[in-house]
């Protein structure tokens, strides 16, 4: 079978290949691959920056945000041939530590999870995959290729739920959410903010076209332009770009007793505060910032019941692009009008 493959930590490396067939040990369920969506990771980890490859080999199949049909669901699965499925990304930790043992893979404390197509452990950009059946997600039918979406949308639900559990800690009504960025995640949360009884703001540096069209198309309000021009102090900050000056700007701008939420993965920065300066805005307004990464089979069984609930028309425009496996490179390109694009394998 083709597979999109790389070397992680070395530049240049990735190419789409002849590769074996998955490996049984993998899993049970044997699944075609129908899409797999490109993300700032995998652009990370083709670029050198991040990345590990299974223990003893060299190369790492890419793609974390699947969606296949099961072409076998072998022994052990109420699976069906022909279910759509998305495949859970990370593996608990085998010592286990404390959290990864009650199945909090997501909040892992030593570091020795493993996740596919990121650490350690094939991912999907491959014609064919193997997965566990427990690690096997089924996705409602009538979502089609919008299940790709699946994967994203289970990061933003297990953010959220941080958020309103850390807002548990005192007598807490947000009234107003500001979401910064609108790539995939922010708009997914904007999505599942506007779902609640909550005025929902989404701030990007585009002025036009569709990342404001779709959040209008929420009933929210889209700012271009600095955070600190807001010109008002949100409750929650959902941060989904990891750029420094747009995180302190944040922590200078959330109300008091509000909540940021960090969801993206930045470097370096120059930073409009000093960390004391941060830290004193912190303070003195009670704030939490809470970083949230990746998610539980409680955020995918929840997340899965969000997609199938969305507006179809609404999640079909955030894919923007599909593109072949063979012009995968294409689909690591970051074109100014793209949400979501994704490697499309097989037909659905
Ligand atoms: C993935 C997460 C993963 C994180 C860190 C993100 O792109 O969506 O599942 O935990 O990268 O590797």
């Amino acid at each position: 079978m083709k597979a999109i493959t790389v070397e992680p930590k070395k530049p240049g490396t990735a190419r789409y290949e002849d590769f074996p067939e998955p490996d049984v040990h993998a899993g049970s369920v044997l699944v075609e691959a129908v899409a797999v969506g490109v993300c700032g990771t995998d652009v990370e980890i083709v670029e050198g920056k991040y990345g590990w490859a299974p223990p003893g080999k060299t190369r790492l199949v890419l793609g974390h945000e699947s969606l296949g049909r099961v072409i076998d669901p072998g022994p052990n699965s109420s699976l069906k041939k022909g279910d759509l499925v998305v495949g859970i990304v990370r593996r608990p930790d085998p010592v286990p530590c404390a959290n990864c043992a009650v199945g909090e893979w997501d909040m892992c404390r030593n570091g020795q999870y493993t996740e596919r197509g990121i650490k350690e452990i094939h991912g999907f950009m491959s014609e064919r995959w193997r997965i566990e059946p427990e690690y096997a997600m089924k996705v409602d039918p009538s979502l089609g290729i919008l299940g790709v979406l699946l994967e994203p949308m289970t990061v933003i639900t297990k953010a959220l739920e941080q958020v309103f559990v850390v807002g548990q800690r005192a007598f807490w009504e947000p009234k107003t959410a500001l979401v910064t960025g609108a790539g995939p995640i922010g708009l997914l949360a904007a999505l599942r903010l506007s779902a609640r009884d909550i005025e929902v703001h989404v701030l990007d540096r585009v002025e036009t076209g569709l990342k404001p069209e779709l959040v209008r198309a929420l009933g929210a309000t889209y700012h271009s332009g600095s955070v600190l021009d807001l010109g008002f102090s949100p409750d929650v900050i959902v941060e989904c770009t990891g750029v420094g000056s747009v995180i302190a700007d944040s922590i200078r701008q959330i109300g008091a007793g509000g909540i940021i939420c960090l969801t993206g993965v930045g470097a370096g920065g120059i930073a409009s505060l000093t960390v004391a300066d941060n830290a004193a805005a912190v303070v003195l307004k009670n704030n939490v910032v809470v970083g949230s990464v990746n998610a539980n089979k409680r955020h995918w069984y929840r997340a899965g019941q969000n997609l199938a609930r969305a507006d179809r028309k609404w999640l079909s425009r955030l894919i923007t692009r599909r593109e072949k496996p063979e012009n995968f490179k294409e689909a690591l390109e970051r074109r100014p009008d793209d949400i979501k694009v994704v490697i499309q394998f097989s037909e659905i």
